[in-house]
């Protein structure tokens, strides 16, 4: 670089340096010409410093100074100055110096940025991701980034501790169930074959296991073809765990260790309370498995109370199976009508058919289906809610599974449109005892709950038949942090006998186990030991830790909503050349704008 050599980075120059000749390298920042003289702030990715040019050092540097713009990359050789009296910028570590420029060298220009290179900027997420080279020299998302290094760096050094190995597994597989679809990836060599990327590399770990490796961990890419959402990626990360003779607790011991290592190491308190929920309560308190337990406006069950009603929306529910529960908005008496039609919009995406409503007046109950109601049950309604004047108390009549997620989601709305969550808080809770398995309705068939590798309780081993097995409850267990999964495993099956009763019960056959996972039933022949484990979202993880709203912003090169690339307008379309050595046929290419 013109025979100079970097001595120093521009955010680390102190006023211990004064007097000292530096030689910097990094970008113009900024500039401004005073009178005749040029002040630059340079920025690399340790900070920014102020450097001044003046036609009086040199004529030959002043003018090529004067050509200096946003973005240009530079290098300059110059003497640490201590700033006048009055002039130190506070706001600045390096504020109480400046760097008196004897030589400049223009390494790169550049042209006017199409996005600003600054903390606070106003262009749209599209801009952002198109420019992401761009959008990744501004310091919020350098911090994210090296937050996201420090959190992966703690957990490294947490586990290695723990004799743990990091183990890479392959990225070219065969489909691991996880709920989501998979991405596919042709075989050229193997014409109409195609390998799965991994949703996970569950498989691959758990034959580590009997492979005898007993402790591995893998920060790990993971693929998952589904709707996108804030916080959730086609391609994530995961912190992938697994280890062999740990019961649950143990397991969940070491994981809140380290947790709180990664806490410490990023600069937080590490977190002391790791508080356990089992899914039922979750579910019947907060109508979520990932329940956000910062505030309150907690579900209560007030069927008991309206189960004769002569209001057939709550007792004919009730009749068919369903239940009637409501929550209880403090305060929210001057709700207006406008407010509430909207709380009953957004109750109805999540299938409610409505939103029956109560405002407790000085002057009594105000509300549409009081009049349905004998007073004896109204009275008992408002003592199980907990009702006071002032209150606003919202019902949704339902099967439990409508009731559970639109009063979940309206308590999740109406708690932040009221700003009752303590953005500052972190607060995990583990969800433990999951059903194994779901009826699904639809497909008329069980389906796993978590994963179809989880060990059922011992003691409801009997129940697996197929009349009772939807109450079998399961060693899994997930870490909710702020009402986010964070984390999510189990205690695996160790044992063919019981792995194929549970895939005959989600209804696979013989042939179809065979072919999917004959491999897996054939490795737990050879002695498996008892072994289970857990993976964390990192992505979801730094996100919290840096107080952000998606995990885009922790993702260097992420996605769109949907699903493309905008700076390297991927996915695209391909050669015919290229479909014809792998044997595909496109019907029809759509160009995505
Ligand atoms: P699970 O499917 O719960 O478990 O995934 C583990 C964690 O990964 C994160 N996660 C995601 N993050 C971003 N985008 C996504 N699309 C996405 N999907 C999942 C979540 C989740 O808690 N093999 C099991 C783990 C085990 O049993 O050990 C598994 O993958 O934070
Ligand atoms: P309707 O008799 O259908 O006009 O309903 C009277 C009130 O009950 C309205 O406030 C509706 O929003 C509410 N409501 C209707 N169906 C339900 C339901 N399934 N759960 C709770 N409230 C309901």
């Amino acid at each position: 670089m013109k025979g100079l050599k970097r001595s120093c980075y521009c955010g680390d120059v102190r006023r211990e340096h004064v007097g000292e000749k530096i030689t910097l390298m990094g970008w113009v920042n900024r500039r401004r010409d005073h009178g005749g003289v040029i002040f630059i702030d340079l920025r690399d990715r340790f900070g920014l410093v102020q450097v001044v040019f003046s036609p009086e050092v040199s004529e030959e540097m002043f003018e090529i100074a004067d050509e200096l713009r946003k973005e240009f990359v530079i290098a300059i050789k110059g003497e640490v100055i201590a700033r006048p009296e009055g002039m130190v910028n506070e706001d600045l570590a390096t504020g109480a110096i400046e760097i008196y420029a004897e030589e400049l060298h223009i390494l790169d220009r550049a042209q006017t940025p199409p996005i600003q290179v600054e903390d606070d900027i106003n262009s749209s997420e599209e801009m952002r991701l198109k420019y992401r080279y761009l959008d990744l020299r501004r310091k919020p998302m350098q911090d994210n980034i090296i937050l996201r290094h420090k959190v992966k760096q703690a957990v490294r050094n947490y586990l290695d501790n723990k004799d743990f190995l990091d183990i890479e597994t392959p990225m070219l597989t065969k489909s691991t169930p996880e709920g989501a679809r998979d991405f596919l990836v042709p075989s050229r060599v193997n014409k109409g074959q195609f390998f799965a990327l991994p949703q996970s590399p569950q498989l691959f770990k758990q034959l580590l296991m009997v492979s005898g490796l007993e402790r591995y961990y893998q920060i790990v890419r993971c693929f998952r073809d589904e709707d996108l959402r804030a916080d959730r990626q086609p391609e994530f990360t995961q912190i992938d765990i697994e280890m062999s003779f740990m019961s649950q607790e143990e397991i969940m011991d070491l994981i809140e260790g380290m947790i709180q290592e990664v806490f410490k190491i990023a600069g937080f308190e590490a977190p002391t309370e790791f508080p356990h929920m089992s899914y039922h309560e979750a579910m019947d308190r907060f109508g979520s498995d990932r329940p956000d337990i910062r505030f309150g406006l907690e579900l209560i069950d007030v069927s008991d109370a309206v189960k004769d009603a002569e209001f057939k929306v709550f007792s004919g529910t009730i009749a068919k199976g369903g239940q009637v529960k409501g929550i209880n908005v403090k305060g929210g008496v001057d709700f207006s009508r406008k407010d509430i039609d909207e709380l009953t919009d957004f109750a109805g995406i999540y299938g409610a058919k409505g939103l029956a409503w109560m405002k407790i007046k000085e002057d009594g109950v105000q509300s549409p289906i009081a009049k349905f109601l004998a007073e004896n049950e109204l009275n008992s309604m408002l003592d199980a809610m907990g009702a006071e004047t002032g209150d606003l108390l919202l019902f949704v009549a339902d099967t439990p599974k409508v009731v559970a997620a639109s009063l979940g989601n309206l308590r999740l709305k109406i708690g932040k449109d009221l700003g009752l969550i303590d953005q500052d808080e972190f607060n995990f809770v583990w969800i433990t005892d999951f059903p194994l398995l779901e009826w699904d309705e639809e497909a008329k068939r069980y389906v796993a709950l978590h994963h179809p590798f989880t060990m059922p309780k011992e003691e409801d081993i009997d129940l697996l038949d197929k009349d009772n097995a939807g109450k079998v409850l399961s060693q899994a267990y997930d870490l909710v942090l702020n009402g986010i999964e964070i984390g999510g495993g189990s205690i695996r099956i160790n044992n063919s006998k019981l792995q194929s009763k549970i895939f005959n019960l989600l209804n696979m056959d013989e042939e179809e186990i065979e072919e999917k996972f004959g491999f897996l039933l054939e490795a737990f022949q050879y002695g498996a030991p008892p072994h289970g484990g857990i993976a964390f979202g990192l992505d979801r993880l730094v996100m919290l830790l840096g107080g952000l709203e998606t995990i885009r912003d922790v993702i260097p090169f992420p996605k769109t909503q949907r699903a493309t690339c905008l700076l390297t307008e991927a996915p695209s379309m391909v050669a015919e050349a290229q479909l014809e050595e792998l044997g595909i046929e496109v019907e029809e290419q759509i160009e995505i704008d």
